[in-house]
């Protein structure tokens, strides 16, 4: 078929060049925001009188009829059309004659593209902030189950001091807060329209750049032409956020892996939601957890390859920005698809809270309790510090457990111990006086599954 461009050529593009250039393999995912931009900009050249009322009526109709082929699967997106734009308005012309050619009047495919992609990621970006709601209120709604369970919490992987598992899994839902954030506050420049900037200058024609915004929903027109078609940044903060997501619910994963272990049996995963060995008959593997830590990868992999792609560019637009699609659509599908099974498999999982329970009593984790109950006794803690270091060392010596000691053997260390010190050795007494903000005693837990409640609805 004869190119859109072929005016100045003499010869045919060679076949090789072709498939080698091509975007629509890929980019044919952006047909309805390709058609929904035609439409608004068709709209506005009739407005401001650039083409007459009638031809802009026929080439909204065409494309309209366009759309519906393509979501009833009849139509044929060709290679040696190479893009998205290209196929669909090389089809508009086939359906409505000449006329058709002038929907591409005062805009370019430089605009046109970035335009696209906007529409198509202000969609993508909503649906995953949706997506990362559902997720937080699966993991609100555990945490919720599990206000009296007690687990021991880490720091360095080595036994620290014992928190609520409610505490450990709300530590995520603040995390996949933040992504939300940081994606709605990404959202402010995705939303701005990038058409009417046409190929670099800008155009002689008298279009309303502020109407089309109007009319596809955009809070803001691009401030200048060059940088608009040179532009990537949105997807760049896009693909960037996505990697703190991703790394966020690879932690998850991370843990979930770690924690379904015979060495720590603190969770038994879905059977639904692991899968088996072909060659050891005895295993149940964790594979979708693994693969949401591999997928992190992947995702980090998207952001750097489009960093990696701007780097040298010389303004304006330049073809190398058609590589901004893959990394962009994979890092979408990705995400969702990691959300998505995630938000399934947790509500699955079996917490074994007995086996988290007698963990979190072992590894003197109310050590610190200890210290600060020496401090309260008068102790500089410093001080404080050094004489639990030594009953400690004493218990490990002994082979005795803190709660263990008799206030005898305890009297040795200090004299300020005295039968109240047994509350404080206790692991449920040690959460239970986590009064400080943010800290894990069950009141204040309480008070942050309200208050993120409140926040996530
Ligand atoms: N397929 C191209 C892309 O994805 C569309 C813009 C092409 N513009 C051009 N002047 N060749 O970036």
């Amino acid at each position: 078929m004869k190119k859109p461009w072929a005016g100045r050529f003499k010869r045919e593009t060679s076949k090789i060049a072709e498939h080698f250039t091509e975007s629509i393999s890929f980019d044919n995912r952006l047909w309805r925001y390709d058609i929904k931009g035609s439409i608004a900009h068709a709209k506005m050249l009739g407005k401001q009188g650039i083409i007459t009322k009638e031809d802009s009526e026929k080439i909204v109709n065409g494309l309209e009829e366009i759309a519906r082929e393509i979501e009833n699967g009849k139509f044929r997106f060709r290679e040696d059309l190479e893009d998205v734009h290209m196929n669909i308005e090389a089809a508009l012309i086939r359906k409505i004659g000449e006329v058709g050619g002038k929907l591409h009047t005062a805009r370019s495919r430089n605009d046109q593209v970035a335009l696209d992609i906007r529409l198509y990621l202000r969609e993508e970006a909503k649906e995953i902030i949706s997506f990362i709601k559902e997720f937080q209120k699966t993991l609100l709604n555990i945490a919720t189950k599990h206000l009296n369970s007690l687990m021991p919490g880490y720091t360095h992987l080595q036994r620290a001091q014992p928190v609520l598992l409610s505490h450990h899994l709300l530590a995520y839902v603040e995390m996949l807060q933040r992504d939300e954030e940081r994606l709605k506050n990404a959202f402010e420049r995705i939303n701005v329209l990038p058409l009417g900037a046409s190929a670099i200058a800008g155009t002689t024609f008298p279009i309303d750049r502020i109407y089309v915004a109007k009319l596809l929903g955009f809070d803001d027109i691009s401030k200048n032409s060059i940088d608009t078609v040179s532009d990537r940044d949105f997807v760049i903060e896009f693909l960037s956020n996505a990697a703190i997501l991703i790394m966020h619910l690879s932690r998850l994963a991370e843990e979930l892996v770690l924690w379904s272990t015979e060495e720590f049996g603190f969770i038994e995963l879905p059977e639904a939601f692991t899968t088996g060995s072909s060659a050891m008959p005895q295993k149940k593997n964790p594979d979708v957890a693994e693969l949401i830590r591999g997928k992190a990868g992947r995702v980090y992999g998207n952001l750097f390859s489009l960093l990696t792609i701007m780097k040298g560019l010389p303004l304006s637009y330049n073809r190398d920005l058609q590589e901004d699609k893959p990394p962009l659509f994979d890092t979408v599908d990705t995400i969702k698809s990691c959300l998505i099974v995630l938000n399934e498999m947790l509500p699955g999982v079996k917490f074994n809270t007995e086996r988290m329970h007698e963990t979190a009593k072992e590894g003197y984790s109310t050590a610190t309790d200890v210290a600060e109950y020496l401090v309260k006794k008068g102790l500089p803690f410093r001080k404080a510090h050094g004489i639990t270091g030594k009953i400690v060392l004493y218990c490990i010596r002994k082979k005795k457990k803190l709660e263990e000691l008799t206030l005898k053997e305890l009297k040795t260390f200090s004299k300020l111990i005295t039968d109240d010190i047994y509350s404080c050795l206790k692991a449920e007494e040690s959460v239970r006086l986590k009064i400080s903000q943010g800290g894990t005693s069950p009141d204040e837990v309480r008070r942050q599954i309200k208050r993120l409640n409140q926040l996530i609805r």
